[in-house]
């Protein structure tokens, strides 16, 4: 404990000491930030610190810096740092100070989004659900109440940064903070008022005196100086609203979101790169991804409705922490390449040239002798051979060629030099604990959490209520329960006291429990209608209607109001003589949350687990409890929730999330090969149709002991827990890549001062990820006309019989390999065409 101390106390010396540099100057002008009187080009990624662990940062922040990064951008989420009103939380996943040191640590800034609204796929955008019971408030509007505690929040923070000289003109790494978000997106319903919010805004964050710069994205007539910045899959054609100020691009979404029962949207690494890169062309110097590390929604952090517990995102780094590839190794190539023209960029403004259509020439070119150019083909059908500068060049369509010094191309948006490594979940059975003699599957205990009415601050309302009013969510959970006696008569009534329940709710999932049995239930977005056939009983029965948020709306005007819960009506009808009664007017009686909830069976502490069998399966209500060891190695750890059906799940008394397996994606619009030549749309490149939309769920290392750990579970929908997994994230065992003979040389041929070195000829080039490993073999090799992508290359017609030899011989028994790509090394198979080497090889 005492050595565990230590170091914590010297990291912690070690943070303040990096932290207490020298203070940095951070201005802008019509070109870009200016730090110490330098202009920048700036690559950013965003980062969420309480979608990952304090365990994790370092490594991302470490992958992030060797991506190419300068820039680290993050929201602050409000609801995490204030739950309870003059409450606050900066601990754990919440240490902000601590990320942003670690931020500093790695030698990188820090964008902070303050908001304090924050969108982001996250519950109610980031507000604080107490906010909405301040009588008169109205958020994100010309509203005395909302703009005292927006104000209070947010010069907290501030303060906090302050105190803790975290802004760059202290000597921190924060050059750049947010006030609001996206506001310009709505503000026209909210009318004059919303104007005037937002100019309220821009002074209120003014006058916190960070001493650097603030922006405010997508606010077309954010008020000087104030930098409006644009957001979106593609800001190429933004320009900002004063001549005075840089182009900034703080959103660039790197993929999508993921909603339960929607498909996995991703987004091509060639259009992304093809973004970013015609952003730079076109005089853009700062651009961030969203998401570079998108991570997971624990707890009940995810916004709604509907957003899965993954935040994955398709981002560079994925949601366990592992780099995606090709992904983030083309980012990174594309991030060098820029970074040589850094200079040329930031001295001048480009010479633009059409070399015919679709085809743009960005000259940057100084007397003084500096040099680099962009050649674009945003032609989506085909590729082209442009002339510049006397030379010949290929551009694949919906390319850019990146040229450090006017002439060689470093980089290629198209044309990927970074291999595919391929990513594998290895499943491990859920272990038991090893000090239990019990087979697997005994191993589980439960408590049947009450159908309807159990606690007793349970109370009785005329009327049916909105979800969000009445929990305060507080919990997903809200019990909307009648008794009603049957006389065996009513006209509702068909033959057999047979009756259907007729259920409106706005969302975003609703279970009918008849006389404590389960009748039917349903889930949407918006808006549940469910036709139930049910059977009463003469005498007492009892209707308990459970509705379940799946996290609050996060986006749009006014969605702090969207509501929740079964709005009504509520009615109970003949299906054949169509008579029926309302009930939506009955005196309900409602319970928040359930019982287990409040007894903390989260926690695995309680007396009351039952462990005598037989265990009940795919029953509704039922707590599940096991304990298991930790799977071997450190590789990041999944559970697979498949067998069982919705609810939220904790380990070791962490909640790590809601987990839906049973919620499919629809059997439509997916593709495996995405074009990805000509714009992309969230809709465009999806896959996992007709699938559930998430069977794994993350279960960050730190959380888990090596042995003795609790899992529970409360499954709501009924399920088989035993049948559940784990899982571990591996990756690289093996790697693919194709490189052709018009491939531009690796980008690392390139000395820091822009000139090229002599090698100029592509390369194909191989490093196995784990630092362990080494290449064990060459699963495909040829130099040629080799077909198809990774696991199903194929020869074409033409292919060097050497291919496989050479290969081999480069590359088997070491971590890394070069190979040059060219007839001199392969010979010429045939001569006319031309010829790309495709290479898969494996790793252990
Ligand atoms: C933007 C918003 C982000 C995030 C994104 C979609 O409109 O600013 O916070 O919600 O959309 O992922």
């Amino acid at each position: 404990m005492v050595r565990v101390r230590k170091i914590e106390i010297v990291s912690c010396l070690l943070l303040q000491i990096v932290v207490a540099a020298t203070a940095a100057n951070v201005t802008y002008d019509h070109r870009a930030l200016v730090i110490d009187g330098k202009r920048k080009i700036l690559i950013s990624g965003s980062i969420h610190y309480p979608r990952s662990t304090p365990e994790m940062w370092p490594d991302l922040i470490q992958k992030s810096k060797d991506g190419g990064l300068d820039v680290i951008e993050t929201y602050v989420f409000w609801n995490g740092h204030e739950p309870h009103k003059n409450k606050y939380n900066f601990e754990g996943r919440y240490d902000l100070v601590k990320f942003v040191k670690l931020v500093a640590k790695a030698g990188l800034y820090v964008h902070l989004r303050i908001g304090p609204y924050a969108c982001a796929e996250w519950n109610y955008g980031g507000f604080p659900v107490w906010l909405h019971f301040i009588p008169g408030i109205k958020f994100r509007t010309d509203n005395e109440p909302f703009k005292a505690e927006m104000q209070r929040f947010t010069a907290k923070i501030v303060d906090l940064m302050k105190q803790e000289k975290l802004y760059a003109s202290q000597g921190g790494p924060i050059i750049l903070s947010q006030i609001e978000n996206e506001y310009g997106n709505v503000d026209s319903s909210y009318g004059a008022a919303g104007k005037s919010y937002m100019k309220w805004s821009a002074s209120m964050a003014l006058s916190l005196d960070t001493g650097v710069p603030w922006n405010m994205c997508q606010q077309g007539d954010a008020p000087d100086p104030i930098i409006n910045t644009c957001n979106g899959f593609y800001c190429d054609q933004f320009t900002p609203n004063s001549n005075n100020k840089p182009k900034m691009w703080t959103e660039n979404w790197s993929g999508w979101f993921l909603g339960f029962g929607d498909p996995t949207p991703y987004r091509p690494v060639e259009d992304l790169a093809f973004a970013v890169a015609i952003f730079y062309q076109r005089s853009g110097t700062f651009q961030n991804y969203y998401m570079y590390h998108g991570g997971t929604n624990f707890e009940r952090t995810s916004g709604g409705p509907l957003i899965s517990t993954s935040y994955d995102y398709d981002a560079p780094i994925d949601e366990y922490g592992l780099v995606r590839q090709p992904k983030w190794g083309h980012l990174r190539d594309l991030h060098k390449a820029i970074k040589l023209c850094e200079d040329a960029l930031l001295a001048t403004d480009p010479t633009v040239t059409s070399l015919g259509s679709n085809l743009v020439a960005s000259e940057y070119k100084t007397s003084s002798g500096l040099c680099a150019a962009f050649l674009a083909n945003i032609g989506t059908e085909s590729d082209a051979t442009v002339t510049f500068n006397g030379n010949s060049y290929h551009l694949p369509a919906w390319s850019i060629s990146i040229l450090p010094d006017c002439k060689n191309v470093a980089f290629n948006t198209a044309k990927i030099n970074a291999a595919t490594e391929s990513t594998t979940f290895a499943r491990q059975a859920l272990k038991p604990n090893a000090d239990s003699s019990e087979e697997l599957g005994s191993q589980w205990s439960y408590i049947k959490e009450p159908i309807g009415i159990s606690k007793a601050d349970a109370f009785v309302k005329p009327g049916l209520l909105e979800q969000i009013n009445t929990t305060a969510d507080e919990s997903d959970y809200l019990w909307y329960s009648l008794r009603m006696d049957i006389k065996g008569d009513e006209t509702f009534l068909d033959e057999g006291s047979k009756a259907v329940l007729h259920v409106q709710s706005i969302g975003q999932v609703v279970y009918a429990f008849i006389n404590g049995k389960l009748a039917g239930s349903g889930n949407g977005k918006q808006k549940i209608s469910l036709d139930i056939p049910i059977n009463l009983v003469t005498g007492k029965n009892t209707i308990d209607l459970l509705s379940v948020t799946v996290g609050l709306a996060n986006y749009g005007a006014f969605f702090d109001l969207f509501g929740a819960g079964i709005t009504g009506p509520v009615t109970l009808k003949s299906a054949k003589s169509g008579s029926s009664i309302d009930l939506s007017s009955q005196q309900w009686t409602y319970q928040v949350g359930l019982k287990g909830e409040d007894t903390n069976l989260g926690s695995g502490d309680s007396s009351e687990w039952v462990s005598k069998s037989p265990l009940p399966t795919m029953q509704p209500l039922v707590w599940y409890k096991t304990t298991f060891d930790a799977p071997s190695g450190s590789d990041p750890v999944a559970i697979d929730f498949t067998g069982t059906g919705k609810g939220i799940a904790w380990v070791n008394g962490q909640s790590i999330g809601r987990y839906w397996p049973t919620s499919i994606a629809r059997n439509n619009g997916c593709t495996d090969l995405c074009n990805y030549r000509g714009s992309y749309s969230s809709n465009k490149c999806l896959k996992n149709c007709g699938k559930p939309s998430q069977t794994l769920y993350h279960v960050p290392r730190s959380w888990i002991k090596p042995s003795g750990n609790t899992l529970v579970l409360l499954e709501e929908m009924g399920g088989d827990p035993t049948k559940i997994s784990f899982a571990t994230k591996q990756t690289g065992s093996s790697l693919c890549l194709t490189v052709s003979q018009s491939h531009p040389a690796p980008v690392d041929s390139w000395a820091s001062d822009s000139k090229i070195l002599n090698r100029t000829s592509p390369v194909l080039s191989l490093k196995c990820p784990v630092s362990t490993h080494v290449i064990t073999s060459i699963n495909f090799a040829s130099f040629g006309t080799p077909t198809g992508t990774c696991g199903s290359f194929s020869h074409g017609r033409c292919n060097s019989p050497r291919s496989l030899s050479i290969v081999r011989k480069a590359c088997v028994g070491s971590r890394s390999c070069k190979v040059e790509v060219s007839t001199r090394v392969f010979g010429d198979p045939c001569r006319s065409l031309a010829k790309s080497l495709a290479v898969e090889a494996s790793c252990s």
